[in-house]
Parts: C-alpha cells; sequence; structure tokens
C-alpha cells in the first residue's frame, strides 16, 4: 500500500520550480498571495501539518510551538537563519528544526562587498546627483571616495559568510582582521591572511570597515551597542548582512549624524521593516531592503535543501541540515 505522503505548511510563496517539486513529493498547502500569515492562521496551519516551511518573518516562538498541537514534527526552515525560531522549546517538544546554510553564502558575501563599495565609493550620493539631471560634468575634487585597496577590515563573525566576505576584500587589497567565538585553525588564518583579535573592542578602534556577519543569538544582541560602536575611528564604516539585532540602530544613526563615524551600508534593521526614519535621511547611508541573498540561483538552491531536509526526514533519517540548540 503506498504510503501516506507527509502533510507540509508553506508559509510565503517560493521559486516556481520549488513549489511544483514540493507538491509532487508531499501533500504541500502552498500560499496564494505573498503576504506573512497572521499568528492565528500560523497556529491552524501548523495544527494539521506534520512539517512547517517557514521564513524568517514568522515568529515560532514558545507560545506557538505550544499552541500548534502535536502532529507537526520538523520545522524546515526556508532560509540559515533561525534568530525567529526558539529551537531549544522545539527540541524539548519533540519537533526538529532544520534550515538551509552554504546555499546563500557567496550571495551574501557579494552584497557584503556592494556595500562596502556603496558606502566608501559614496555611489547613492552620485546616483542622486545623475537621477536628478543635476550633474554638470567632470570636477577633480567631486565625490571623493575612499580606496579599499590597503584599509582594515574587521569581520566579526568569522563563519562560511565571513570567510567568503574576506576572500573577495582581499582580492580588493584589503587587510584582514577578525572576531570570532573561537580561533580559525591557523590553516584558515594562513589562506585568508587573517589577523585574529581576541578583543573586540580592540579590533573595532582600529579598523576602517567593519563587517556585521555573526547570527542573532542572545549573546550577539547589541554587540554594537553605543559604548562599542564610540570606539570606530570616525573616519571608519560599519557594514551589516546579518541581523539588525547585533547593531543598536538608535545609536548607530545619532552617531553617523553627529559625524562620529563615517557611514554605514545596511540589508537589515533591528526592528524589521521598521526602520529608524533618521537613518534614511544620511547621504552617508545605503540601505537596501535584506536583499543580501535575494539571488534567482539561491533562492532555488534554498527550496532544493528544504526538500532534501524534509525528505530524508520522511525516509527516517535525521535531516542533513538539522540545528540544535547547542549549535547557536
Ligand atoms: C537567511 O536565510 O537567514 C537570510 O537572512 C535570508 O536572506
Amino acid at each position: 500500500m503506498p504510503r501516506e505522503r507527509l502533510s507540509v505548511v508553506v508559509t510565503r510563496r517560493l521559486p516556481e520550480v520549488v513549489e511544483t517539486r514540493l507538491s509532487e513529493l508531499f501533500d504541500v498547502r502552498l500560499r496564494e498571495d505573498d503576504a506573512p500569515m497572521s499568528r492565528e492562521e500560523l497556529v491552524e496551519a501548523a495544527r494539521g501539518a506534520d512539517v512547517l516551511v517557514p521564513t524568517l518573518t514568522d515568529a515560532i516562538d514558545a507560545n506557538f510551538l505550544a499552541r500548534c498541537g502535536d502532529r507537526l514534527k520538523l520545522i524546515a526552515n526556508y532560509g540559515a537563519g533561525v534568530d525567529h525560531i526558539d529551537v531549544a522549546t522545539a527540541r524539548q517538544r519533540g519537533i526538529l528544526v532544520s534550515n538551509t546554510p552554504g546555499v546563500l553564502t557567496d550571495d551574501t558575501a557579494d552584497m557584503t562587498m556592494a556595500l562596502i563599495l556603496a558606502v566608501t565609493r559614496r555611489l547613492p550620493e552620485g546616483m542622486a546627483v545623475m537621477q536628478k539631471g543635476e550633474w554638470h560634468g567632470w570636477s577633480p575634487t567631486a565625490f571623493l571616495g575612499g580606496r579599499l585597496g590597503g584599509r582594515r577590515l574587521g569581520i566579526l563573525g568569522m563563519g562560511r559568510i565571513g570567510q567568503a566576505v574576506a576572500r573577495r576584500a582581499r582580492a580588493f587589497g584589503m587587510q584582514i582582521h577578525y572576531h570570532n567565538r573561537r580561533r580559525l585553525r591557523p590553516e584558515i588564518e594562513e589562506e585568508h591572511e587573517a589577523t585574529w583579535w581576541e578583543s573586540l573592542d580592540q579590533m573595532v578602534a582600529r579598523m576602517d570597515v567593519i563587517s556585521v556577519n555573526c547570527p542573532s543569538t542572545p549573546s550577539t544582541f547589541h554587540l554594537m551597542n553605543a559604548r562599542r560602536l564610540k570606539l570606530m575611528k570616525p573616519t571608519a564604516v560599519i557594514v551589516n548582512t546579518s541581523r539588525g539585532e547585533v547593531i543598536d540602530e538608535n545609536a548607530l544613526t545619532r552617531m553617523i549624524r553627529a559625524g562620529e563615524i563615517a557611514g554605514a551600508g545596511l540589508d537589515v534593521y533591528e526592528r524589521g521593516a521598521q526602520v529608524n526614519p533618521r537613518l534614511r535621511q544620511l547621504p552617508n547611508v545605503v540601505l537596501l531592503p535584506h536583499m543580501g541573498s535575494a539571488t534567482v540561483e539561491g533562492r532555488i538552491e534554498m527550496g532544493e535543501k528544504v526538500i532534501i531536509n524534509i525528505k530524508t526526514f520522511e525516509d527516517g533519517h535525521r535531516p542533513p541540515d538539522l540545528v540544535l540548540p547547542s549549535m547557536l
């Protein structure tokens, strides 16, 4: 007798090929529109499912997990970051959590470089002048930015993405420095010609560019708080393609406005889409709508990972991208 198919609920629209493949393999409930589900819709949907495929816009917290019934057995997150999921509580309730690491590394690192370049070479200011039709020709002293070559880049979080940023930044001639919970193995440090700083404070005080590439966890919340931001050189800039919560956004805004930090390139924000309005008014700040991993290829590969995780689970094995509370 054919086995009953797993019931899978997907909370957002995914690329068509991914949705098609999910429908071929599972008894899947897809979204008609792309708006995030309300809390009640999400609870209702999860109650009738074996597998939930959420994204970072769904809060899978203890309260949600307590209300979603006993059927749910796997949360196959469409995304690498799992800061919106209470992994420990899920585990206690016998629900596995998987994610999609690796496939968005290069895209996010590319975007980090794009932000570093955009801020240091003043791309938005140049674009604004062109869009307004206010450019009157070349000038030796206009739009002077800083040369990347020789600048010190301090990478906060030297995991997959941090290392991919290091590789790119070296090609631009930057000097690589990093702070990480654990020091990298000597051969990896050598590969990146990277200098490890045990003290984040000391690293921050000496860098020209800071790149935030660590995940959001309770221990990285406001790692770049007002005190630490104050340590930055007034000529330095900061970019963040990880999670907004790592930087105290209000303190950053105040300091850029006061000229205490030279600029910022941000793809993520502390309060999601509620971006500090003052930040939006600053010419030396480049803001993007959380699009670091937004490539067609990346989104499809994320879907493939989700499918492999569900399929492996269905076959009675441990999903390859299982997230354990001890990993966070
Ligand atoms: C993730 O997968 O966590 C990314 O932030 C999505 O862009």
